[in-house]
């Protein structure tokens, strides 16, 4: 069944590059994001693992830990591994799932069959301290995905997660951002002492809280 937003990430332990690992426990308290690739040796996939193993610093930072997937078998993995670190110019850095038996793909529904009934789409999950579901996107195969758009959104989620504000379309580190409904008028005045300015009572800007 799809996966949807709020769910709990379905736990599961699976064999990686880094070693067996067991989902929740390796998510602890963190955020994560958990994203897959439909088969080793594919060239869309090779960027895309070098870019997120440069963009680790920027994960970390944000307290998200990194976890690929691909059905291929582990020693696929590591062979694999030796083109991304020689073709990107970074090493992998975080874990990548061998998932053979497509048990983790199968548990996310990230074989989409009438795309393709054996490789997985592009996929990516958002997961919160809570262990819930907070964001999930599918690209198909052939679609690079933007991993400075997936770090954007991680940067409202922390956002909303932290402060109460939502970030408007377009919105970018350091852009102003929106009280949200839930919020009131009086509960604002002690979260956002440097005020907001309202356009309709249920559209109040105000600074980003953490600039
Ligand atoms: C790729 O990663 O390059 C790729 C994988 C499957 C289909 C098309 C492209």
């Amino acid at each position: 069944m799809a996966i949807r937003l709020g769910d709990t990430a379905p736990d599961f332990t699976a064999d990686t590059t880094a070693g067996p690992i067991s989902f929740h426990e390796y998510l602890g308290s963190s955020w994560g994001i958990l994203f897959s690739h439909p088969k080793d040796y594919t060239p869309v996939c090779t960027t895309e693992l070098g870019e997120v193993a440069k963009l680790k610093p920027e994960f970390d930072k944000r307290n998200v830990k990194v976890l690929g997937l691909s059905v291929d078998p582990l020693d696929s993995h590591k062979g694999w591994a030796g083109d991304i670190e020689e073709t990107q110019g970074t090493a992998l850095n975080f874990p990548l799932i061998a998932d053979p038996d497509r048990k983790v793909s199968t548990l996310y529904d990230m074989i989409h069959p009438n795309a393709n009934d054996s490789f997985t789409v592009r996929s990516v999950f958002i997961i919160g301290p809570d262990k819930k579901v907070k964001l999930t996107i599918t690209y198909p195969a052939s679609a690079g995905r933007n991993f400075d758009e997936i770090l954007r959104v991680i940067d409202s989620l922390q956002l909303t997660s932290n402060y109460s504000v939502a970030t408007p379309v377009n919105w970018k580190d350091g852009d102003d951002v929106i009280i949200v409904p839930a919020v009131s008028d009086e509960e604002a005045k002690s979260k956002f002492p440097a005020g907001w300015k309202t356009l309709k009572p249920y559209l109040r800007v105000t600074k980003q809280p953490n600039k």
